[in-house]
Order: C-alpha cells, then sequence, then structure tokens
C-alpha cells in the first residue's frame, strides 16, 4: 500500500516536467486503452500512446513485445478488441488500411514495397498515374512532380531515370517516403527503417526524418537500435509483454536507463511509469 502510494506520488512529480508545453496541445494521434489477443495471447494490452505534429515517437521493446501489433492497428492491418483512436482530438474510425489512409496515416515498412523495375516516378504515382489529355501517361508531369517532392527530402538524388533496384536502401528508403508525402501522409509508421542498411544510408534516413519533423508530420519509429532513437526521437514509449513500461523524453533519461526498461520493465525517475512496469522499481 506504502508501495502504491509512494509510486503515484512519483507519477505525479514526474508527470509535470514530463511534456512541457505539451500536455494542452492536442495530440496529432492519440491511441488510448488498446488491446488485442490472438488466441490467449495479450500482444497489445491496455496500451495508451500520443503523438504530436514535428515528434517522432520511438516504439521500443524486445521481440515480441507488440511494437508491430500495436501500429498495425493504427494502421488498419489489425482490429483491435478494445480501445480507442483519436486524430486531431476528434476519433478516427479506422478498420481498415484504406480507412488510415484517409486520416493520412501512412506506412513505410522494412521491405518497402517498391516495384523494383521501374524509376522513381512511377513508383511515386503507382496506381494513381497522371494522364496526359490524349489518354496516355504522363510521364513528364509524373517526373517533374517527383523531382519536386524528392528535391525537399533528399537533395542530393539525381537517379531519376534508373529502375529503383539499382539504389542505395536509403534512397529506396527516401523514395517509399517520397510516395507516402505526396499523398497526403501527416503520420508515418517506420517499422525498422535502418535495420537492413548501413551506417551511411541509416544517416540518410535519419536526415529524411528530421526533414519530415520540420513539416510537421508525426513519426512513429519503431527501431532495435538505441542509437538511432536516441538521435531522432523526441520521446521513446518502451513495451513489454504487450504493455507499456514507460514514456520518456529521451532528454530526461539515459540509454542504460531505456535498456533497463526494456529488459527489466524497471521505469526510472525520469520517465511515466505505464502500466507494464516492474512495481518493485517504486519501493
Ligand atoms: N497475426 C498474429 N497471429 C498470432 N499472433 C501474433 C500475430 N501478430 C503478432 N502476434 C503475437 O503478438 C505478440 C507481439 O508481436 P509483435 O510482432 O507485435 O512484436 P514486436 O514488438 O513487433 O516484435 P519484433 O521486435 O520481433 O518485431 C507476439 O507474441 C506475436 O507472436
Ligand atoms: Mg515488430
Amino acid at each position: 500500500m506504502e508501495q502504491k502510494t509512494k509510486m503515484e506520488r512519483r507519477k505525479r512529480s514526474t508527470r509535470l516536467s514530463e511534456e512541457p508545453g505539451m500536455e494542452e496541445k492536442t495530440p496529432l494521434v492519440e491511441m488510448k486503452n488498446i488491446s488485442i489477443a490472438f488466441g490467449g495471447i495479450h500482444a497489445v494490452d491496455n496500451v495508451s500512446v500520443k503523438l504530436h505534429a514535428g515528434e517522432v515517437v520511438a516504439l521500443v521493446g524486445h521481440n515480441g513485445a507488440g511494437k508491430s501489433t500495436l501500429i498495425k492497428i493504427l494502421s488498419g492491418a489489425y482490429k483491435r478488441d478494445a480501445g480507442n483512436i483519436f486524430v486531431n482530438g476528434v476519433e478516427a474510425q479506422i478498420a481498415n488500411p484504406r480507412d488510415a489512409k484517409k486520416y493520412g496515416i501512412e506506412t513505410i515498412y522494412q521491405t518497402l514495397a517498391l516495384a523494383d523495375n521501374v524509376d522513381a516516378a512511377a513508383n511515386l504515382f503507382l496506381g494513381r498515374e497522371l494522364m496526359t489529355p490524349w489518354g496516355t501517361l504522363d510521364d513528364v508531369a509524373m517526373e517533374a512532380e517527383t523531382r519536386k517532392v524528392m528535391g525537399r527530402l533528399n537533395p542530393r538524388f539525381e537517379r531519376f531515370k534508373e529502375p529503383v533496384s539499382s539504389l542505395s536502401g536509403g534512397q529506396r528508403q527516401s523514395v517509399a517516403i517520397a510516395r507516402a508525402i505526396h499523398f497526403n501522409a501527416r503520420i508515418l509508421i517506420m517499422d525498422e527503417p535502418t535495420a537492413a542498411l548501413g551506417p551511411q544510408e541509416s544517416a540518410q534516413v535519419a536526415e529524411l526524418v528530421l526533414q519530415l519533423k520540420q513539416d510537421d508530420i508525426g513519426i512513429f519509429l519503431i527501431s532495435h537500435d538505441i542509437h538511432d532513437v536516441f538521435g531522432l526521437a523526441d520521446r521513446v514509449v518502451v513495451m513489454k509483454n504487450g504493455q507499456v513500461v514507460g514514456t520518456a523524453r529521451t532528454t530526461d533519461v539515459t540509454e542504460d536507463e531505456v535498456l533497463g526498461m526494456i529488459i527489466l520493465g524497471k521505469c526510472p525517475p525520469g520517465a511515466i511509469a505505464g502500466p507494464g512496469a516492474l512495481q518493485l522499481a517504486a519501493a
């Protein structure tokens, strides 16, 4: 009982310093009390997370913690058993991926789902091609538009005439992101965007993320790379066994503390404890 009171007090005292200036702003996305079970497994168990415009929130945790399942609920790939999703403060009806896109939610999967044998412009307009008044493909307009979008995201990109299969991992990533934002993504989900990339390409993805932040896009970033997380994310949400261990600004916790959250479920003073926090941590 005494322990619980102590924990409650600590939760309250850290809450004020946790998101200065953020609490009163309406989040771009709020997922509230989300649950889903597969058979007997509670893959996501009463999870609540927020994402603000221009913010990068990292979702971290061991394999099977429930990260991908949570974001698949947001992207409409999985149907939740319980909970609500709000976009700009209004409850969103997301039952399938098409619904999610209507709310500006786009996912960049690790397997980028690009058409390998055609160029960047063809990928950007895949299934939504621009046509001339004569009913032919308007390649000129599509390339011009692609140059405009890519110029903002990745100004050094020059390989507009080559099939995307010949591009580097980082360049392919920028084509996939260009496609998402060109069609009005406001909320971007990136599941392990740098897992298959070398250091130079990872740095390129980091630049892309910073560019997207400037455009006020909110990003959920799933990553196993703690350096990426600290380099890119404003806040980190740690999941374990389908539950949130805690949420913290990356400036308020150390990498070791986040590893302690991931491995032991131990919530440090700089974080807000979630339902999955190790209870003894408050003693
Ligand atoms: N379609 C499904 N059917 C049955 N079980 C599933 C399904 N999808 C996920 N799970 C289970 O839900 C739990 C959470 O899995 P999830 O893929 O969300 O974890 P994760 O945190 O993304 O892990 P990783 O870091 O390995 O990607 C796991 O126990 C997993 O086996
Ligand atoms: Mg996953």
